[in-house]
């Protein structure tokens, strides 16, 4: 039986290494690769952010009574990788490389920053508050379109 923090900070390694492949496609502009390798990527993140704020934050929020905290925090950060992932996305499209570039390692500041967070921190509480409810979670969390 895995950990919340066991089960998502694994998926942050598989959004890395997609993240990884896609940026070295683009930098040796093999824009065919690019793309699909990018689409994975977004793919694999919009899956990420779904399983947290669908159903590990609201958990952790009726658990601990708190929605304005780190929560709220983790939302806000994922809305920004969005908005730069659709203009990653755009550039890819482009064929734009170094705009791709510039972007990418921006993304990958905010990414490292908000998975350390997470890992460090709100998994871990998470681990604690929610461990009579854990097979549930990562159950629900698991059913959530791949
Ligand atoms: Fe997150
Ligand atoms: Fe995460």
């Amino acid at each position: 039986m895995s950990t919340i923090l066991d089960y998502l900070g694994s998926d942050h390694r598989v959004c890395d290494n997609l993240f990884a492949a896609s940026e070295e496609a683009v930098s040796k502009r093999n824009w065919e690769g690019a793309s699909k390798l990018f689409g994975q990527f977004h793919h694999a993140m919009e899956r990420h952010f779904a399983m947290e704020e669908q159903v590990l934050f609201p958990s952790f929020e009726a658990k601990t009574g708190n929605s304005l905290g780190p929560t709220r925090i983790m939302r806000a950060e994922h809305e920004q990788m969005r908005l730069l992932m659709q203009e990653m996305e755009s550039a890819v499209s482009s064929h734009d490389g170094s705009i791709f570039l510039g972007m990418s390692e921006t993304l990958n500041m905010l990414m490292q920053q908000h998975n350390l967070k997470e890992e460090n921190m709100l998994y871990p509480m998470s681990d604690r508050a929610l461990a009579t409810e854990r097979e549930t979670l990562l159950r629900d969390m698991d059913t959530i379109d791949k």
